[in-house]
């Protein structure tokens, strides 16, 4: 009984065509509903400002540095194809089902209740955490932007009270990260007021992040000295550094580089056409980002020997060398500054919007899916993340998140594309406006690509992992288990069958 519960899946009905201001799916009458006014090239804007941020002004370096040499080029190359795989089934399936669980939603379809619910807890890690993780960053980059001008934060009021190292935390005398609170409770109050307002500002910082990494590859290229390349894969050594091994961990470093586009999906529920524009979104945002990632990491490397750029910002670092680059010191510091606060921005869009799916599925109490009447955002929910977001940001350092953040991800990516898999063969009917070619071999070789980046980082942090494991099971079995819809429904249907015969 309880395995055939766990396996359950929600019926997927072929999505109507919908249109600008359409009510989302599964909206109760009277209840206000969601507002369908998201275009693709907003989709693809929301894609880019998940996608560029800490990754890329910070883990490139460390990749660099203690893993992967100048290789770190041929990391960003393998993450960014397990993410095509990935992203090639998301755009099937949230053309199919344009719904805004994203991967919690493809899983319940496809996998049954219990992968569903695991599948949304590891979305928390990716989402939720994630906006933590990247708002510490953001604090970093801000108070030393500040400390230009002699008007930096003192560190009590600046880093986080607590420490993790070798298994246990510890006080740091820090009293909070007031600038991580600060910009977690200043996003949060601008997704409460609108998903229009929410992409407008996300386009801005987008356009300001894009133009600085145009600039630091156009005005940096002319110093790259290919021996600062060789040899290009350092010579392996113990734990994992170097040769191919290396290049493995650190494409499982820099995938969190990548983590992102997969939250246009949450937005399908606010897409104008999501048929047409979430493959648009989704794979348009991943293939500019991958392209500027693998220029970038190949003149970061090309700037300096490799050994120096594992520093917290390898791109400043690099730019430090070269007097005549000083100048895009600064921009590049705005431009950080800018990208991160589109990734929390994203973040704190997405989670919210699973929480509000789940808790239409009854997986979650129901105040997560109010929609508030007049801006038609899931406030509850946005209210809810925002405040359990700005906690670990204010008191947790970055390291201890960051990895985490990676493995949910892929652990959703790798359920993505076995359930692509999966519902070609139990509802091949169903139309699909976007379908991915070749998809036995794309999608197993997608699974298996994430589940080998998950098992690199899953070695160092089993512990980490295991615990979060437990009290998703633990808060499953003590409510989800209990109020399921899905449930009630076909017990519903079953006490009611001897009436109708
Ligand atoms: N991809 C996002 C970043 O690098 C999470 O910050």
């Amino acid at each position: 009984m309880l395995m055939k519960n766990l396996l359950a899946t929600k019926p997927v009905e072929p999505a109507p065509h919908v249109d600008a201001g359409e009510p989302v799916e599964g909206t109760l009458s009277g209840e206000a509903s969601l507002k369908r006014v998201l275009t693709a090239r907003q989709l693809v804007m929301l894609g880019i400002g998940a996608v560029i941020g800490a990754g890329i002004f910070v883990l490139t370096g460390q990749a660099a540095a203690h893993y992967a040499g100048p290789a770190v080029v041929l990391s960003f190359v393998i993450a960014g194809i397990a993410c095509a795989f990935a992203g090639l089934c998301y755009a099937e399936f949230a053309s199919m089902l344009p719904v805004s669980g994203s991967a919690y939603s493809y899983a319940y379809a496809t996998l049954g209740e219990g992968v569903a619910w695991f599948i949304g807890w590891m979305l928390v890690l990716e989402y939720l955490f994630a906006a933590s993780t990247v708002a510490v960053g953001w604090s970093g980059y801000l108070n030393s932007f500040l400390g230009l001008f002699g008007a930096a934060l003192p560190d009590a009021l600046a880093s986080a009270p607590l420490a993790y190292s070798k298994g246990t935390l510890t006080f740091t005398g820090a009293i909070v990260n007031l600038p991580a609170v600060a910009i977690v409770a200043a996003i949060t109050g601008l997704c409460y007021v609108g998903i229009t307002q929410s992409a407008f500002v996300n386009s801005i910082i987008v356009a300001v992040k894009v133009a600085v990494i145009l600039l630091f590859i156009a005005f940096s290229l002319q110093f790259v000295n290919v021996d600062n390349w060789a040899p290009f894969i350092p010579p392996a050594e113990e734990g994992g550094r170097y040769g191919w091994l290396g290049v493995l961990r650190a494409a499982s470093i820099v995938f969190f580089a990548y983590i992102g586009f997969d939250a246009v999906s949450t937005a399908a529920g606010e897409a104008k056409n999501p048929q047409r524009d979430m493959p648009i979104g989704i794979l348009g945002s991943l293939a500019i980002c991958t392209l500027l990632y693998i220029i970038v990491s190949a003149v970061l490397t090309g700037l300096l020997p490799y050994s120096q750029l594992g520093t917290p910002k390898p791109v400043a670092t690099a730019l430090e060398a070269y007097p005549s680059l000083l100048w895009l010191k600064t921009l590049v510091e705005i431009g950080a500054i800018a990208g991160l606060s589109s990734v929390i921005l994203v973040m704190l869009m997405g989670q919210p919007r699973i929480f509000y799916t789940m808790a239409k599925d009854g997986l979650l109490p129901r105040l997560f899916s109010r929609v508030h009447p007049k801006f038609r955002t899931p406030h509850v929910s946005t209210i809810i993340v925002g405040v359990i977001a700005a906690t670990l940001a204010g008191l947790l350092p970055i390291g201890v998140l960051g990895d985490l953040v990676s493995m949910g991800t892929l652990l959703a990516f790798a359920t993505v594309c076995v359930g692509v898999l999966v519902l070609r063969y139990t509802r091949p009917d169903l139309p699909r406006p976007f379908r991915v070619a070749f998809a036995p071999v794309v999608c197993t070789l997608g699974a298996l690509a994430c589940l080998t980046l998950f098992t690199m980082a899953f070695l160092d942090n089993w512990h980490w992992m295991s615990a979060w494991i437990l009290v998703g099971i633990a808060v499953y079995f003590g409510y989800g288990y209990r109020h399921s819809r899905l449930r009630e429904r076909a017990n519903g249907a079953a006490s009611a069958q001897p009436v109708v015969r």
